[in-house]
């Protein structure tokens, strides 16, 4: 998922011929969907769902609907209502979000209509393919990065795409690049297993490397140091044992 911010329209909600015109439009389109939001957050508490993923770590849709005992295809339906009133909540951003599955993408583009927003996009791409230099001021990636066809000229990519203030979030497994520092990792062997059977056959897949989920922050951490960052933080978080974050700078960070 990836974020601009300049010289953007917020909301366009049709074409209208006055100013007064479409500051109505807009102002309705707010308020509608101020008002469906507020109906699914309503959902979510009266069905015990905020309290259920309070509960989890990092979680499915699947996981969460058999933790909340709900059915899956409407919690995964009330989950985009969350996310997408993101963008809804960062008006002057752009987003645009790229996945290599047509399908995924299709789902997320018609989610993303269905709320009326103008401000976001989804694309079907090979990022291996990605190209868009100093195009971004924040970039993002949630468990997407060792399952890729090759994921250190990803890497590369992302950094050129960065504004030169721009900074990439990218979060991952946490486990070690070695096999015996993961004999207590969380959920190792799962983990270990999904790699198997669908992380690492998507890259090989596609003619690459096959990482897999259990590549470990050390590689993430050494691909990123050969990005071409200025800076590179790694975060592991108490509440989130699981994962590892990394935040990178592509500039050095200068406070005035
Ligand atoms: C483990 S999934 C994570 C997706 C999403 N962030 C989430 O949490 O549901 C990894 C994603 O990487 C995508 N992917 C794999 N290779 C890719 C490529 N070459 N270009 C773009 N996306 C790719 C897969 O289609 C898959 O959706």
């Amino acid at each position: 998922m990836y974020t601009e911010t300049e010289n953007y329209t917020p909301l366009d909600c049709g074409d209208s011929p006055t100013d007064g015109g479409q500051q109505f439009l807009e102002r309705s389109c707010g308020i509608i969907n101020a008002g469906a939001q507020a109906v699914m957050i309503s959902i979510g508490h009266r069905s015990g769902l905020f309290d259920t993923m309070a509960q989890l770590e990092p979680a499915t849709s699947q996981q969460i609907a058999d933790q909340a005992v709900l059915a899956e295809r409407y919690v995964r339906e009330w989950l985009a209502t969350m996310v997408t009133a993101m963008a809804e909540h960062y008006p002057q951003s752009r987003f645009s979000g790229y996945d290599l599955c047509d399908d995924a993408i299709a789902e997320a583009t018609h989610m993303a209509e269905a709320r009326g927003l103008h401000n976001i996009r989804f694309a079907a791409l090979d990022m291996t393919n990605f190209d868009e230099p100093e195009s971004y001021d924040f970039i993002t990636s949630f468990d997407a990065v060792h399952d890729q066809k090759h994921p250190a000229q990803l890497i590369a990519s992302i950094q050129r795409a960065l504004k030169p203030a721009g900074i990439y979030l990218m979060q991952d497994i946490g486990g070690s690049a070695q096999l015996e520092k993961n004999l207590d990792f969380p959920m190792a062997s799962l983990l270990y297993a999904i790699s198997a059977a669908h992380c690492t056959p998507v890259s090989i897949g596609q003619g690459g490397e096959g990482l897999g989920a259990m590549w470990g922050w050390e590689t993430a951490q050494t691909i990123l140091n050969q990005a071409g960052f200025a800076s590179v933080e790694r975060h592991f978080l108490e509440h989130d044992p699981m994962n590892v974050w990394f935040v990178s700078r592509k500039e050095q960070y200068h406070v005035s």
